[in-house]
C-alpha cells in the first residue's frame, strides 16, 4: 500500500523543482461511454494516481507551492445520496482532506469560480498538454479569461517530471510490484498445470485471469494474449478464440495489475507437455539470450546493453541451425535477426505496463540505477510463410519475458515464481 505521507512526499518532491510563482494542475481521465448508460471500466490518469491516490473520475489536483493557505487542493464529486445509489461511492471534498492528506478541497463544479483565481498573477502552469482536448480547452479560456499581465505566460511539461520520477520506484512500489509479479507467476503456472491439447486460448485466458481476480489484483494490466502455434508469431495477438492443437506451442503473455502496478510476463510452452527436437533448439536460444541479458543488468551498465546481448545471442543461435546464413559479427551489424526477433528486449514497467521514463539522455542511453524496473523479453518468431526456412520452424514462436528490479548490485527477478527451464515446465506439465 501506499500511504497518505508517500504520496505528500511526492507532491512535495514535485513541488520543490517547480519554478517560484508557479501553479500545477492534473487532471483525472475522462470516462468513457460503452454504449447508452454503459461506461468502459474507469482507469484514473496515472499522474494523478501516483501525486495522490485518488481513484475517481471528474477530480482536479491543484499544485500551488509556497501557498499559505495550503499547497494541494483536489477538486472532486460531491457527495449525492441519489449519484452514490446507482454509481457507487463518491469520497466527497470532506473525505478528500481526511483521507487523501490533501490540504483542501472543494465540489468539481466550482472549478470554473475557483481555478481562474488560483491561475491568476502565476507566471508559469505546469500542465500536459494535448492529453485531454476537452480540458486544454478549458484551461486556455480560464487563462484568456485572465488576460493582461496577470495571466500565466509559460506552459511547462508536468509530465516529463513526474515521469522521471516515477521511474524510480521506492521500497513501498517495489513491495508492490513484487507481489504483481508473484500473483501474475501464479496464474502462468495454473495455465500451464490445467492446459492440454485441444484446450482453448480463451480458456487458458480465463485460468489465468481467474487467478489474477482470485489473489486481489483489480485487472489485467493489458489483454492478455494467448496464442496457440503460428497465433505465436502475431506479437499483439488477443483474440484468444482458437484451438491449441497437439504438437502446438502456446506463448501466454499476461500479467496483472495490483494496486496499481504492473506485472508482464510471457512464457511459451508445448501444449502437450513436451517440447519437440525444433521447439526446444528455438526455446533454448531465447532462454539463452534472456539468462545472459539479466545477467548484464546492474546500475552503470548503459540501457541497450540488455537489447545488445539479446541480438548477439539469438543471431548466433539462428546461425548454429541454419536459419540465418553468414558471419555472425556482420549478420549482427546488419541486423538480419530482425526478421525473426523485430522487437527489442523491453521496457520500463511501473503502473503503466509500458511504463514512463526516457530511455535515453542527450541521446545516449541512459544508466541503469537502483529502483528502476523492466522487461527482459526477447524472442524468436518463424512466420509460418517465412521464405528461404525450413518448413520444419515454419510457425514457430518463443518469447520468455520476466520483470527485474535494479539493485544496488545487480538486479532482482519479480517473476521468478513461474519456471522457465525445459526440464521445469515439463515436470509441473506433467502434474
Ligand atoms: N505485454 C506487452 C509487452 O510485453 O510489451
Ligand atoms: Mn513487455
Ligand atoms: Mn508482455
Amino acid at each position: 500500500m501506499i500511504t497518505a505521507k508517500e504520496y505528500t512526499a511526492r507532491r512535495r518532491e514535485l513541488m520543490s523543482t517547480m519554478q517560484g510563482n508557479s501553479i500545477a494542475i492534473v487532471a483525472a481521465a475522462a470516462e468513457k461511454v460503452r454504449s447508452r448508460d454503459t461506461l468502459y471500466p474507469y482507469k484514473q490518469a496515472t499522474n494523478l494516481s501516483y501525486l495522490c491516490g485518488f481513484s475517481e473520475p471528474e477530480s482536479v489536483l491543484v499544485l500551488i507551492p509556497g501557498r499559505d493557505q495550503g499547497e494541494s487542493i483536489l477538486f472532486c464529486r460531491e457527495k449525492d445520496k441519489l449519484r452514490e445509489t446507482w454509481d457507487g461511492y463518491r469520497v466527497g471534498p470532506e473525505g478528500a482532506v481526511a483521507d487523501y492528506a490533501v490540504d483542501d478541497a472543494f465540489p468539481i463544479g466550482d472549478l470554473d469560480d475557483i481555478l481562474p483565481g488560483l491561475l491568476e498573477g502565476k507566471e508559469r502552469v505546469y500542465y500536459a498538454i494535448g492529453k485531454d482536448a476537452d480540458f486544454d480547452r478549458h484551461l486556455m479560456s480560464w487563462v484568456n479569461g485572465i488576460g493582461g499581465s496577470s495571466a500565466p505566460g509559460e506552459f511547462v511539461d508536468l509530465d516529463h517530471i513526474v515521469n522521471e520520477m516515477r521511474l524510480i520506484k521506492t521500497a513501498s512500489e517495489l513491495k508492490l510490484m513484487r507481489q504483481a509479479g508473484e500473483i501474475s507467476a501464479r496464474a502462468h503456472c495454473r495455465a500451464m498445470g490445467i492446459a492440454k491439447p485441444g484446450i482453448y486460448e480463451y480458456q487458458l485466458q480465463a485460468e489465468i485471469e481467474h487467478e489474477f481476480m482470485a489473489s486481489g489484483a483489480t485487472a489485467p494490466a493489458y489483454t492478455s494474449i494467448v496464442g496457440g502455434g503460428k497465433n505465436g508469431c502475431i506479437l499483439h495477438y488477443i483474440e484468444n478464440r482458437e484451438k491449441i492443437n497437439n504438437g502446438d506451442l502456446v506463448l501466454i503473455d499476461a500479467g496483472c495489475e495490483y494496486e496499481n502496478y504492473a506485472a508482464d510476463i510471457t512464457r511459451t510452452f508445448p501444449i502437450n507437455g513436451k517440447f519437440s527436437r525444433e521447439q526446444a533448439a528455438i526455446y533454448d536460444i531465447v532462454l539463452e539470450a534472456q539468462v545472459q541479458a539479466m545477467a548484464k543488468i546492474a546500475p552503470g551498465a548503459a540501457y541497450n546493453v540488455a537489447n545488445e546481448i539479446t541480438i548477439a545471442v539469438i543471431t548466433q543461435g539462428l546461425v548454429d541451425l541454419g536459419i540465418l546464413n553468414g558471419d555472425v559479427s556482420e549478420l549482427i551489424e546488419q541486423q538480419a535477426c530482425k526478421e525473426f526477433y523485430m522487437h527489442s528486449s523491453g521496457h520500463w514497467l511501473g503502473m503503466d505496463v509500458h511504463d514512463v521514463g526516457d530511455y535515453k539522455i542527450d541521446g545516449q542511453w541512459r544508466d541503469f540505477e537502483p529502483g528502476m524496473v523492466l522487461t527482459v523479453e526477447p524472442g524468436i518468431y518463424i512466420a509460418p510463410d517465412s521464405k528461404n526456412v525450413a518448413d520444419r520452424w515454419r510457425g514457430l514462436a518463443v518469447r520468455i519475458e520476466d520483470n527485474v528490479a535494479v539493485t544496488k548490485t545487480g538486479c532482482e527477478d519479480l517473476t521468478a515464481g513461474v519456471p522457465k527451464k525445459r526440464s521445469e515446465i515439463e515436470l509441473l506439465m506433467a502434474g
